[in-house]
């Protein structure tokens, strides 16, 4: 019964065509997932309790559950990661897919509702977690939904340091360990572990996260608020940028190539922007912004806040810049992954 109640949802997912239709099924499958009541009363702290590791903070179980009513972000890289496996399914005929889910949280999501949709002889999956709680509730779950016909391994590693076995060559990672700006959790250092791991041909999602720089008014940026109500607001208009925002130069794009290996293999952990030339009349724009862009797979994408993780970030006022002349921008992520400047 649950099976047929997750493929009826995930079906309507992927053909979901209108903002309207995604918010609606990823409030379906919110729901569904909350029926399993994973909550355990008996070690409710352990549950609170975020991970702090070298690369950036891990989300506690109920932090991660709660992503899934961050309502496009699920519906788009579920979206995404179903397309990417037909993709690869026509690439590699001949072969069991192996796919990992780094980071997959309580309910693992963005894998689940697609899983629901292929034969278990397509794939072999493992589904990671640092969190504890997160795998054992994984466990649950699969259980349930009946999916022991299908190869799936559940492990709680560190996907920073994870190794996948080499004769099961990675034809897809999926992990969405992100926050806005790339700020906080783990992903450059997720992606510097596990892109490089990819087999020849295979996949990353997201396929391109793209960081830039723009001077704006930030308070009058548009910014996804964490209350129920505010999908509402995206189904009648999409998120306007701020009419006289400056957009400055692309920071980096982050993809199966440039994927940060090089900055964790030399031990620098960073990237360091340009220097720019530090505009004279900022008064329409005081706030030095950086912008996040997700391309999920093909033309799926997330753009400026459609999601918690699109939200514009705030690094700096242009008034803290005076009696300079340039600034350069340096982003660090070998502790919590954070911006900082640097003024000439
Ligand atoms: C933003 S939540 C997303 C949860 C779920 N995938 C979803 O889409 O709703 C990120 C998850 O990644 C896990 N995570 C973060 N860093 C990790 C790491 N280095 N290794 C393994 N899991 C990690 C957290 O524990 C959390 O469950």
């Amino acid at each position: 019964m649950y099976r047929a109640q997750l493929l009826a949802i995930s079906e309507r997912i992927i053909a979901s065509a209108t903002i309207s239709e995604e918010i609606q099924y990823a409030k379906q499958l919110s729901d569904f997932f909350a029926q399993f009541n994973l909550e355990n009363d008996e070690t409710p702290l352990q549950k609170k309790t975020e991970t702090i590791i070298q690369g950036g903070v891990a989300l506690s179980f109920a932090e991660a559950a709660v992503c899934l009513n961050d309502y496009l972000r699920a519906v788009r890289f579920i979206k995404g990661t179903y397309f990417a496996i037909e993709e690869l399914k026509e690439k590699f005929p001949t072969e069991k897919l192996n796919i990992l889910y780094a980071g997959c949280g309580p309910y693992a999501p963005i894998l689940l509702p697609v899983l629901s949709l292929l034969n278990n002889n397509d794939v072999d999956v493992v589904l990671l977690d640092i969190n504890e709680c997160s795998t054992i509730s994984v466990k649950e779950l699969l259980a349930k939904l009946n999916f022991s016909n299908y190869s799936i391994e559940v492990i709680c590693s560190n996907a920073i340091t994870y190794k996948q076995p080499e004769l099961k060559p990675l034809h897809l990672v999926v992990t969405e360990t992100m926050f806005r700006a790339l700020i906080s959790e783990p992903q450059v250092s997720v992606t510097a572990n596990l892109a490089p791991q990819i087999t020849e041909g295979g996949l990353l999602i997201p396929q391109e996260i793209k960081l830039s720089l723009g001077y704006s008014f930030f308070a009058k940026e548009p910014f996804l608020q964490n209350d129920n109500t505010v999908f509402d607001v995206l189904i009648e208009k999409a998120p306007k940028v701020y009419n006289k925002q400056v957009k400055v130069d692309t920071l980096f794009s982050m993809n199966k190539c440039y994927n940060f290996f090089d900055a964790v293999h030399y031990n620098t952990f960073k990237f360091e922007s340009p220097l720019y030339e530090i505009p004279k009349d900022f008064a329409n724009y005081p706030d030095v912004c950086i912008y996040t862009d997700i391309l999920i797979f093909k033309n799926i994408k997330l753009g400026l806040a459609e999601s918690y993780i699109t939200n514009p970030y705030c690094v700096a006022s242009l008034f803290n810049f005076t009696n300079h002349t340039h600034f350069k921008l340096i982003y660090t992520f070998k502790e919590i992954p954070n911006w900082t400047y640097q003024l000439k």
